[in-house]
């Protein structure tokens, strides 16, 4: 029967309409799943298991995840957001001793970003420390880590913004001189590498994102991954309520002393099911999310590949308007796995990007800002205590200059060739607007 259902999956996907609008005849989007009969029918086959909850389809991913990534260990959560979450809450372990952690301890990261790799530093009580990005690049400013260092500071964060790679030999650096921890937020920069080597696998902990807008989907998904065998298990702790206890749903007594523990003012012999080392949450995904990452997940060097041929193809048709925009740039050394197409206006069309942006859109070119802009702006932060190195200039750039268009692998040519046409018509319209 699973066979025959499969075989109608199949069949009902290829009677759908998948493809993206021609040129003119619809919107295009700034990005999108990209998905095929063959991931239909996993996620229906892993619905036909009715276990639901993580099980099969997401074990196999966390081991398969490893040939994308060069990361030992994989724990899938439900979102990137979740994964940045778990991610820094572990670091306030106890079980990290003098390397824990604490209350009002300074985290290092930019202030032009997206809020969710800023909020767990918020949210365990720790002083973000922002810095600027550059314009270009898009990525932190690391001239300026030095200043930003204090005798509270415990780590860095930064995302490998619109998959451009940060500067990882300088960041990297200055955590090892000062035994910082390094957080890497890969949400929109899975397939990117640095010298050679993937993103993910620098810091001591690593996150991604599985929402459609990024290099593969699960719908909603994310993924914590780390190199440290001690890090894995506070990390899955976090993610399943707290527990101290690692057996999987549904099992018992993996341990072999279920029943024998003796840990701290605790009864002796209480059940180590039921026994919180940290204060955690749930952020599991199902067996179904998972199921689609999977079979995604063999398509994820066809995605990268097609995401950097639509960039380059972009970048080589805005050539001319360099003297009006600032074009995008791979980081030195870097081979972006791109999320988006930067840009940022510049004299004399600087402070112009409404206009421009919605010239686009009512020509059904999506388009986005670079998420928050400068955070410290946000209504959200106001009384949120954080530090500020130097003056954000470039970050306060962005949030009024800058915007990003799609190079996803739905887009084809003839997007690109049109996405680039409305970019020139819309420069001259601001050109020559008051
Ligand atoms: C840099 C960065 N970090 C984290 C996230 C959050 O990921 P999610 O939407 O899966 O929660 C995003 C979302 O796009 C992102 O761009």
């Amino acid at each position: 029967m699973r066979d025959k259902i499969a075989s109608l999956v199949r069949e009902y996907f290829r009677t759908q309409v998948h493809s993206v609008p021609e040129p003119r005849e619809g919107y295009l989007p700034v990005a999108g799943k990209v998905i095929d009969e063959e991931d239909l029918a996993m996620l229906v086959d892993s619905c036909l298991d009715m276990h639901f909850t993580s099980g099969r389809f997401a074990h196999q991913f966390e081991k398969d995840f490893y040939r994308c990534s060069d990361v030992r260990f994989c724990c899938l959560v439900n979102s990137g957001s979740s994964a940045n979450l778990v991610a820094l809450s572990s670091l306030s372990s106890p079980i990290l001793r003098e390397r824990r952690i604490t209350p009002g301890d300074e985290i290092i990261t930019v202030g032009a970003g997206f809020p969710t790799t800023v909020n767990p530093i918020i949210q365990n009580q720790w002083v973000p420390v922002f810095i600027d990005v550059k314009l270009g690049t898009y990525q932190a400013d690391c001239s300026l880590l030095d200043e930003a260092l204090s005798n509270r500071t415990k780590a860095v964060i930064f995302a490998h913004t619109l998959g451009n790679t940060f500067d990882l030999k300088k960041t990297k650096h200055f955590c090892e001189r000062h035994n910082l921890w390094l957080i890497e937020d890969c949400c929109d920069s899975l397939g990117a590498e640095y010298q050679g080597q993937k993103v993910g696998t620098f810091g001591d902990i690593a996150t991604v994102s599985f929402y459609p807008a990024h290099q593969i989907t699960m719908g909603e998904g994310g993924a914590v991954l780390t190199k440290s065998a001690r890090l894995k298990r506070i990390i899955e702790s976090f993610r399943d309520w707290g527990r101290d206890c690692w057996c999987e749903p549904g099992k018992d007594n993996t341990c072999g002393k279920r029943f024998e523990w003796d840990l701290g003012d605790m009864p002796k012999g209480y059940d180590h099911k039921y026994i919180y080392s940290h204060v955690g949450y749930n952020l599991k995904l199902t067996d179904m999310q998972a199921a689609l990452g999977l079979s995604q997940l063999n398509k994820l060097e066809t995605f990268v590949k097609k995401r950097r041929y639509n960039f380059n193809l972009l970048n080589s048709h805005l050539r001319g308007l360099e003297e009006f925009i600032v074009l995008p740039e791979e980081t030195p050394l870097a081979k972006a796995s791109w999320f988006g197409f930067p840009i940022t206006l510049k004299m004399p069309i600087s402070g112009k990007r409404t206009q421009l942006v919605r010239f686009l859109e009512e020509n059904g070119i999506g388009t986005r800002n670079i998420f928050a802009g400068n955070l410290t702006r946000q209504p959200a932060y106001r009384d949120v205590k954080f530090r500020v190195i130097g003056c954000l200039t470039n970050c306060d750039r962005v949030m009024v200059d800058s915007f990003w268009v799609g190079v996803y692998p739905g887009l084809e040519d003839r997007h690109i060739q049109y996405i680039s046409e409305k970019i020139y018509e819309g420069v001259e319209l601001a050109k020559t607007s008051e």
